[in-house]
């Protein structure tokens, strides 16, 4: 798509949310698979379902709610995305982060997202939370592909360090304080839907990840090429071990998800009190 068009379905879609609240808020925060539930914690000031923002992509998984919240958590000022969008949707690379370019246009400047994870590091557990510290793409595609706006970033923007270093000392201040096992590692994404085969869990743990999933990657991206400031924890949903694999469903990944709930709500609300 031509860019000064991408640009302006962003700008009006910006327009469309900012009709709704005054709110002021530079934390974004992208709620993953079965981690919507930090949504309810947030006092909303609107709460605009994506159908009603124009050019928004619609969520197409029944375990990703579809609405973008605008309001306080603890008194900080956030936008929350209540559900994301997969490229296994049938979404291009470009239409799963529309709502990261609306968001920076808002005045998101610091983006805190969450995800679900296959753990390939046997030191994991499920259920257990991974701070992300750096990424593989694996997924084939790339968000910034095509003629690049130079008003959003450069052509080849550096991913030196993707992942906010002061951010991410304070999500291990807040998890030491609360007593929250915060695993870290490497988090490689994949296109899905299905999940992976022993041969590709060892093969993905054989290039250096610790953790698979299918999406955080493309919104980083994205996020990185404006300058936004970066954090992302995994929910490790399942335990991905070649030699031990047993079969997973997606019923088990959305309870594992939930019950990693409240540490990682905690967590959250912990990062965004702190960031302040
Ligand atoms: N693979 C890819 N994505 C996932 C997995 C997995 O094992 N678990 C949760 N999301």
């Amino acid at each position: 798509m031509d860019p000064a068009l991408y640009r302006r379905r962003v700008e009006e879609a910006a327009a469309a949310i900012r009709e709704t609240t005054t709110l002021d808020a530079n934390i974004g925060l992208i709620l993953g698979t079965g981690l919507g539930a930090l949504a309810d914690e947030i006092e909303a000031e609107a709460s605009i379902a994506y159908d009603a923002i124009p050019h928004f992509p619609l969520s197409t998984v029944e375990s990703h709610h579809g609405r973008l919240i605008a309001g306080r958590l603890d008194g900080v000022p956030v936008w929350a995305m209540q559900g994301r969008f997969h490229l296994y949707e049938g979404y291009g690379p470009k239409e799963i982060t529309f709502p990261v370019r609306v968001l920076a246009a808002l005045g998101v400047e610091t983006l805190l997202i969450s995800n679900a994870a296959g753990g390939m590091n046997t030191n994991f557990r499920r259920g257990d939370l991974m701070l992300v510290t750096d990424h593989i793409n694996l997924q084939g595609a790339n968000p910034l592909i095509g003629p690049n706006d130079d008003d959003w970033g450069p052509r080849f923007p550096d991913m030196s360090m993707p992942y906010d270093e002061g951010l991410r000392r304070l999500a291990e201040e807040a998890a030491l304080e609360q007593a929250i096992k915060l695993q870290q590692g490497v988090y490689v994404a994949v296109e899905g839907p299905n999940l992976e085969t022993r041969a590709e869990y060892r093969f993905l743990r054989g290039i250096g990840a610790d953790a698979v999933g299918m999406s955080t990657v493309p919104e980083v991206i994205v996020a990185r090429h404006m300058g936004l400031r970066c954090l992302a924890v995994s929910v490790i949903t399942d335990e991905c071990f070649p030699d031990a694999l047993e079969p997973v469903s997606i019923a088990d990944v959305l309870a594992a998800a939930a019950e990693a709930e409240p540490k990682l709500t905690a967590l959250m609300r912990a990062l965004v009190s702190g960031i302040v």
